[in-house]
C-alpha cells in the first residue's frame, strides 16, 4: 500500500498519513509532486490518493495527474479520500470516476471535514476552539476508516449516485468554472519582500522569481500553500485580503494526535 496526496495546508497530508499509518505502518505516504511517484506508485497493487474538495470537484492537478499518467491505474485498487471544509457532495467520486474509466478498482470513498483553508475569504472562518473540535472529530473518522478498511468493510461516501447528484448541484455546476482547469488569477500585492518562500513551496512551481520579484504564471491548482504561508500576507486568489492565515501544523500541539 501506499498514499499520495495532494495538500495545500496540510489537512489532506495529515489525514492520509494517518489513515495509511494506521494500516500500515511500513507504507510509504507522498505528496503528488513527489520526483519519484510514479514509481513508488507502480511497486504497489493499493494506492490511498488524497485531496483536498475544491467547489465540490478534485483539485485540478490531481485531475491531471490521474488523466497524464492514465496507464497507470490500470488494475490497482484505490481508496479515495477527500478532505472538506463543508460539503462536498461527491468530493471523492470525482477522482474515484475517473480512476474507474482507467481500469482501476475503486475500493472505497472517505470524507473527512477539517478546517477551511481558504484564507481570503471569510465564509468559513472558525474560531481556533471550533476547528480543534473538528479535527478530534476527523481523528475519529480516521480510526474508523482505518478499521473498516482492514476488516474489508468499506465505506463508500460520495461514490453513490445520491451523493453524485448532491456534489453535481449542491456546487459543481455554479462554479464549475473555477476549477475547470489551472487559473491565472493568483494576486501579489506591494508588501511582498521577494523572499522567494512562495516561489519554492509552490507544488506546480507555478511561481518564478525574476530579479527578486516572485512572478505567478498560469498553472496555479488553487492549493493555497503560498498564500497561507506569505510572511508578508501578500498574496491571495478568490479573495482581496488575506483574513487569517491557515495552516493545518498550528494545531498540532493543541490537539491530541
Ligand atoms: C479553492 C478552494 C475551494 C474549496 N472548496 C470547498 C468546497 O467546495 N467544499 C468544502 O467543504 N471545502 C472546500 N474547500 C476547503 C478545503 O477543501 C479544506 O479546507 C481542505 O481540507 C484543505 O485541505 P489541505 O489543507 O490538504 O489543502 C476549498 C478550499 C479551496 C482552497
Ligand atoms: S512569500 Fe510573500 S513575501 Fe515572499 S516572495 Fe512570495 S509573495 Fe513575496
Ligand atoms: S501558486 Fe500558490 S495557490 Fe497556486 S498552486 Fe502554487 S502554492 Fe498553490
Amino acid at each position: 500500500m501506499i498514499g499520495i496526496y495532494l495538500s495545500g495546508t496540510g489537512n489532506t497530508k495529515y489525514c492520509v498519513t494517518k489513515l495509511v499509518k494506521l494500516i500500515d505502518a511500513s507504507a510509504d505516504v507522498v505528496p503528488l509532486e513527489d520526483e519519484f511517484i510514479i514509481d513508488k506508485i507502480k511497486r504497489n497493487e493499493t494506492v490511498i490518493l488524497g485531496y483536498p474538495t475544491q467547489f465540490s470537484n478534485a483539485p485540478y492537478m490531481v485531475r491531471d495527474f490521474i488523466q497524464m499518467h492514465a496507464s497507470l491505474w490500470k488494475g490497482r485498487k484505490m481508496i479515495c479520500v477527500a478532505t472538506m471544509g463543508a460539503f462536498s457532495g461527491d468530493g471523492s467520486g470525482c477522482a474515484a470516476r475517473l480512476l474507474k474509466k482507467y481500469g482501476a478498482e475503486i475500493l472505497s470513498g472517505v470524507h473527512i471535514k477539517m478546517p477551511d483553508s481558504v484564507c481570503d475569504s471569510k465564509l468559513l472562518k472558525r474560531q481556533m476552539e471550533e476547528n480543534k473540535k473538528i479535527i478530534e472529530k476527523a481523528d475519529r473518522k480516521i480510526y474508523e476508516a482505518a478499521k473498516r478498511i482492514k476488516q474489508g468493510d468499506y465505506l463508500k461516501e460520495g461514490l453513490t449516485i445520491f451523493s453524485h447528484i448532491a456534489g453535481l448541484f449542491g456546487q459543481r455546476l455554479w462554479f464549475y468554472k473555477k476549477t475547470a482547469g489551472y487559473t491565472d488569477q493568483l494576486k501579489i500585492n506591494e508588501d511582498c519582500t521577494g523572499c522567494g518562500m512562495c516561489a519554492e513551496i509552490c507544488p506546480m512551481k507555478n511561481i518564478i522569481m525574476e530579479k527578486g520579484k516572485p512572478h505567478p504564471g498560469d498553472q496555479c491548482t488553487m492549493c493555497y500553500r503560498c498564500i497561507c504561508n506569505c510572511p508578508k500576507q501578500a498574496i491571495t486568489l478568490l479573495g482581496s485580503k488575506v483574513i487569517e492565515q491557515y495552516k493545518f501544523e498550528n494545531y498540532i500541539n493543541l490537539t491530541k494526535m
